[in-house]
């Protein structure tokens, strides 16, 4: 026994990483079934089923899509946007990766460390929140939870995995070329050559606006998901040369004093968090160390001497991982765990 679950966009880096993830963390799955474009439909993904075998990717269709109890979507905004509300509709618990959905009202937007209780008022979908997001409100919520946040101002440095696994090409393929000292192919997936830059356009710019649109979901999905819309959020978003994981320089004022000690104390027992911090060893968070780990590291924690209630922190994790594969299937779990897949979903939604 177990549910029925479609990985949609299970030939991307974070749809592979899903399927792995369901495997390797034994979720219980009577049958796995990856969707992908029509491009990849008849592509065999050796040893990605459950028990290890091949499974064979489906294009999306109203008849493909009946009969599953869980759906979990990691194929862009459009994509999500015509096709969650089917599956829903169909029966299934949709977690999904893009934006799409987030700030619905009716769509809990869930980190599963954080508020794992907004899950119980889902009615079919539930949003995974953006990487620089998740992870930094892994980290915020006990010091939140402590002293209460007034303000953040984040600073990101975004890997470019996050744009998908064409901009990893790009960069590894700029690189290549110029450290043959060959010119570059015209950037696609970025405005400017990412190899050996760093770009202040992480998302992209809507027309008159002066803030990407990863810098809107650091505000906005922020204040969601801790439940505080008071809380003040500025944030730049930057990409830089690297392949996986998110660092964020993050200053966090709060409303009731909180020393460096303390809030390490609160980080070190907060859960899907490691503290690393000995700068004098020169032991701090990095991208390298993060990737491939679910935990949130966090180090450089300290006074920030410009203002007497505000706090420095460095905060690094996996953005495939953390950031989006890891958590969506951790919602699996706690919507098995707690019966809200399949029938007790109807009764969670009235
Ligand atoms: N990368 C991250 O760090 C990260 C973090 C959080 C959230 N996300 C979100 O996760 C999603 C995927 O990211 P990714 O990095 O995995 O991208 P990716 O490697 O480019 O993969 C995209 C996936 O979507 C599928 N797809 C594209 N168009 C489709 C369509 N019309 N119908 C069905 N499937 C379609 C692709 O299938 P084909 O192989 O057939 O083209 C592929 O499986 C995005 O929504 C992204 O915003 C990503």
């Amino acid at each position: 026994m177990g549910y029925g679950v479609a990985v949609v966009g299970a030939t991307g880096q974070v749809g592979s990483l899903m399927l792995r993830l369901l495997r390797e963390r034994e979720f219980p799955a009577r049958e796995v079934v990856p969707f992908a474009s029509e491009r990849s439909a008849g592509r065999v993904l050796e040893g990605a089923a459950p028990d290890g075998g091949d499974l064979t990717v489906q294009a999306l269709s109203e008849e493909a899509i009946a009969g599953f109890d869980l759906a979990l979507f990691s194929a862009g905004g459009s994509t999500s946007g015509e096709w969650a509300p089917r599956f829903a509709d169909a029966g299934a618990v949709v977690v999904d990766n893009s934006s799409r959905w987030r700030m619905s009202e009716e769509v809990p937007l869930v980190v599963a460390e954080v508020n794992p209780d907004a899950l119980a008022a889902h009615h079919g979908i539930i949003a995974n929140p953006n990487c620089s997001t998740m992870q930094m409100v892994v980290a915020l919520k006990p010091l939140h939870a402590a002293a209460g946040i007034e303000r953040l101002v984040i600073s990101t440095y975004q890997a470019v995995s996050g744009t998908g696994r064409a901009a990893v090409d790009e960069l590894l393929d700029q690189s290549h070329a110029l450290l043959h000292g060959r010119a570059i192919e015209p950037p696609q997936a970025y405005a400017h050559q990412i190899a050996f830059n760093a770009l202040p356009h992480a998302g992209s710019f809507a027309a008159g606006e002066d803030h990407t649109d990863e810098e809107r979901k650091l505000i906005d999905e922020t204040r969601k998901i801790l439940g505080d819309p008071a809380i003040r959020v500025s944030a730049t978003c930057v990409r830089v040369p690297v392949l996986t994981g998110h660092s964020e320089a993050v200053n966090v004022q709060t409303r009731e004093p909180l020393t460096p000690e303390r809030a390490r104390e609160l980080l070190a027992a907060a859960p899907g968090v490691e503290v690393v911090d000995d700068p004098a060893g020169a032991r701090y968070p990095l991208a390298i160390d993060a990737a491939g780990r679910d935990e949130v590291l966090v180090g450089r924690i300290r006074r920030d001497p410009g203002h007497e209630r505000a706090l420095d922190l460095w905060i690094v994790a996996d953005n495939l991982r953390k950031g989006a594969a890891t958590n969506a299937v951790q919602i699996a779990e706690l919507l098995h765990e707690r019966g809200l897949i399949g029938p007790a979903r109807e009764r969670a939604a009235v």
